[in-house]
């Protein structure tokens, strides 16, 4: 079974992906980390993020072993991200990879913005992972401070705002709820509660 997983920054995206994929023995592709591979590509050469030719060029370049590299969770290179991602031919060079990254085996996890919508329109499994942008921000400045990098809350809240207004309102491919998604807020949920409400709505797809 194919699971998509969908939703905006910081919602718990990554965390439920990892978790689902460790359950079920499935590889799991965080397709967020590709998108960022092509900005951090990108800003290393001097190159504009608007600059449509440029991030195809990186875009190109990018491949699989340089996906954990730990300078993509750089918050400049995640407000790059959502500039290089609104490209459609950014999105169409790396639209093939993620395919068959889902399809090579019986079954696989990839978590993203579009993956529900446009990469697996045909999954098993479609969730809709989401919170309240101050719970989202809280959660991404306690992982930088986490990391040593000093991080304002209402700073935070505003660059995730920003990213999730870019990323919902671009023609190519944006952040949108497949029509057939479970929606599941994690609010007031910790990973665990995640898992389990997850699981539970998997499980309705797999009879
Ligand atoms: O971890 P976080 O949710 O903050 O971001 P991410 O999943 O690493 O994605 C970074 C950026 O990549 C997003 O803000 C989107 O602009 C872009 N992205 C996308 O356009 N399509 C995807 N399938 C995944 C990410
Ligand atoms: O992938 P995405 O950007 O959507 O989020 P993430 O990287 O999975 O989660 C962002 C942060 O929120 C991590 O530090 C998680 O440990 C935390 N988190 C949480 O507090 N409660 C959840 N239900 C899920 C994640």
């Amino acid at each position: 079974m194919i699971i998509a997983i969908d939703g905006p920054a910081a919602a718990g995206k990554g965390t439920l992906a990892r978790r689902l994929a460790a359950h079920f023995g499935y590889p799991h592709l965080d397709t967020g980390a590709l998108y960022r591979a092509v900005a951090r590509r990108l800003l290393e050469a001097g190159g504009d993020p608007a600059d449509a030719d440029a991030a195809l060029a990186a875009a190109r370049l990018v491949t699989a072993d340089e996906l954990d590299d730990p300078r993509l969770r750089d918050e400049a290179v995640g407000r790059a991200t959502s500039i290089v991602s609104a490209h459609p031919a950014v999105r169409a060079a790396l639209l093939d990879f993620q395919r068959r990254f889902a399809h090579a085996g019986p079954g696989a996890v990839l978590d993203g913005r579009d993956i529900g919508t446009v990469v697996c329109p045909d999954a098993g499994a479609k969730l809709f992972v989401t919170a309240s942008p101050e719970a989202r921000a809280a959660r991404r400045a306690k992982e930088l401070r986490d990391r040593g990098v000093p991080a304002i809350d209402a700073r935070v809240l505003q660059d995730i705002k920003e990213r999730d207004a870019r990323d919902s309102s671009r023609s190519a491919a944006p952040l949108a709820q497949a029509a057939d998604a479970y929606v599941l807020d994690t609010t007031q949920l910790d990973p665990d509660g995640a898992l389990a409400a997850a699981l539970a709505y998997i499980a309705t797809r797999e009879t």
